[in-house]
């Protein structure tokens, strides 16, 4: 054996040293200890500037707070014995695998410390989850954490992957921008604007689809559009007798702008609502009181074509459908500036009611179709029963639809339970296979866990979560991702901008320099 002894330490300390000679290589380690632990803590104005938020992690250092982190030896279990093939499977620290590499780059994965890319169709052509059944996506935080921003990344990045993007209701006109540095294009709507959209205009016939279906489905989808505009002026269901003075009052317009050669308006559709004679001739044989029944009806629509919407939805559309554009968005934010929200509701149907119709094409290619601000569509039957046939539509058309709401309960707040409006809120629910789920309100916590099926530990997550970071629930697969933006993406998607405008000058040295240029002339 050696008689001198050695360490794991980069100091050799022969046996035989004298204690002068021990003692100086003591101090000498202590000192580079001591620098070692300087250099790995930078000093705390640095580590502030360079710590990038985005890159924080969920958990401190010292992993989950509270009593199940089994910290402090409180946590008892019996003793389990078990082979080592077993343990290894029952390993408990994994974190998720992700879902691939396909699709757009959302951010990180915080708990794999992994990218995390999505793409609704891969997902759903692949078959690699079970029960990923469609391609839409529901998408609930609260104001400020993000949610728009993610929405216009997932749009931005997908063009690159061919899709085209749609925003049939832009109600705070975010999109302008963003529609406009992406090369597509934004119809402004509202009161003294030359925009001008026809909700009634029948979308060019796709190739693969017989003339007599595609009647049928015109006038299908004009007549559902027709039921919700009058349903949200009118509060109610419609009568029986209702449903078919519209149903004849549609027949006979369009039959007399086919004679002329133009297209339907809205006008016209009240109009003959308003003509009890007409319609009662229309009707025939089966007595009735049709004509007086249709009263309520003329007077709803005609909110459209002489009250605070007039112009806007009665005339030949100014624009048409570009089916090459990368983007399209309606700008609905010159209107509904007041509490009432029936006026945009009754734009967005028509809006969406349009640009829905020019979706129909099932060889238009991979889109997504982004409702912004939809929990404002929440609490309207009509829109929900559009919302929803659209998204059953969705599949078959290659069309994935994103509805951006605050919390889960806005889709209660479609009526009882029970109620059409309520079957419907959760129906569209059901029909998001995704779910992400950004912060909530304490108080929506346990709404949003009982309707997402969330345990303990994510419901705990959500109320935790900072901007840009979400829960995402994949057909039963769940991440915590981080959104990850790009500088110029930050820039564009701002929304903060208008609120720094004002400060921004005082933060900016130049503009304080000159203040004080003109202090001291003073
Ligand atoms: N992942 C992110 N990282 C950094 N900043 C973000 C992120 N997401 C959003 N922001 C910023 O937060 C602000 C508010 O975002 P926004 O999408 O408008 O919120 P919401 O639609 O949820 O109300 C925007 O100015 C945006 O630039
Ligand atoms: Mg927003």
């Amino acid at each position: 054996m050696s008689s001198t002894r050695a360490s794991a330490s980069p100091l050799f300390v022969p046996h035989k040293a004298s204690r002068a000679e021990q003692r100086a290589a003591r101090a000498g380690f202590a000192e580079a200890r001591h620098k070692a632990r300087l250099a790995g803590t930078p000093p705390k104005h640095r580590a502030e500037q360079t710590l990038d938020p985005e890159l924080r992690p969920t958990y401190p250092p010292a992993g989950r707070p509270g009593a199940s982190s089994a910290r402090g030896g409180k946590l008892r279990l019996p003793v389990h014995r078990m082979t080592t093939a077993t343990a290894s499977g029952a390993y408990p620290f994994v974190a998720e695998g992700g879902l691939g590499a396909e699709g757009v780059f959302i951010g990180r994965d915080v708990h794999a410390e992994a990218a995390f890319c999505f793409d609704p169709f891969s997902l759903y052509n692949s078959g690699r989850i079970e029960d990923f059944t469609n391609p839409n996506v529901v998408l609930a935080g609260i104001i400020g954490m993000g949610k728009s921003a993610l929405a216009k990344s997932i749009a931005t990045r997908s063009i690159a992957h061919g899709y085209r993007i749609y925003i049939p209701c832009d109600p705070k006109g975010e999109w302008t921008s963003v529609a406009q540095a992406l090369g597509g294009y934004s119809i402004a709507l509202g009161p003294g604007l030359p925009g001008r959209l026809n909700p009634l205009d029948a979308p060019a016939r796709p190739a693969s689809v017989s003339k007599e279906d595609w009647a049928t489905e015109v006038r299908k989808r004009r007549l559902l559009l027709l039921g919700s505009l009058a349903r949200t002026v009118l509060k109610r269901d419609l009568l029986p007798m209702e449903h078919t003075a519209l149903d004849l009052a549609l027949d006979l317009v369009v039959a007399e702008a086919a004679a002329r050669g133009t297209v339907p308006l809205l006008g016209e559709i009240a109009h003959a609502l308003g003509s009890p004679e007409r319609l009662d001739h229309a009707l025939g044989h089966q007595a009735g009181h049709l004509g007086s029944a249709a009263q309520d009806l003329a007077h709803a629509l005609r909110r459209l074509v002489h009250g605070d919407l007039s112009g806007m939805f009665d005339a030949p559309s100014t624009v048409a459908f570009d089916p090459t554009a990368p983007m399209l968005s309606i700008d609905l934010s010159r209107l509904g500036g007041s509490g009432d929200d029936t006026a945009l509701v009754l734009a967005m149907t028509c809006a969406s009611a349009w640009m829905e119709s020019a979706l129909a094409d099932p060889h238009g290619g991979r889109r997504w179709v982004i409702y912004d601000e939809a929990w404002r569509l929440m609490r309207h039957v009509g829109l929900l029963e559009r919302m929803q046939s659209q998204w059953k539509l969705s599949r078959g058309l290659g069309i994935a639809n994103l509805m951006i709401i605050h919390r889960l309960s806005d889709l209660l707040s479609a009526g009882d339970a029970g109620s059409r409006g309520r079957v419907l809120a959760e129906g569209l629910l059901a029909d998001c296979s995704t779910r992400i789920i950004y912060r909530q309100e304490p108080d929506q916590l346990d709404a949003a866990a009982s309707l997402l099926g969330l345990t303990g530990v994510e419901t705990q997550a959500v109320s935790a979560l900072t901007k840009g970071r979400g829960l995402w629930k994949v057909a039963g697969r769940s991440f915590i991702t981080q959104h990850i933006l790009h500088p110029a993406e930050r820039e564009l998607f701002d929304t903060d901008a208008r609120m720094s405008e004002n400060s921004a000058e005082f933060t900016n040295p130049e503009a304080l320099s000159a203040l004080r240029v003109q202090e001291v002339r003073r």
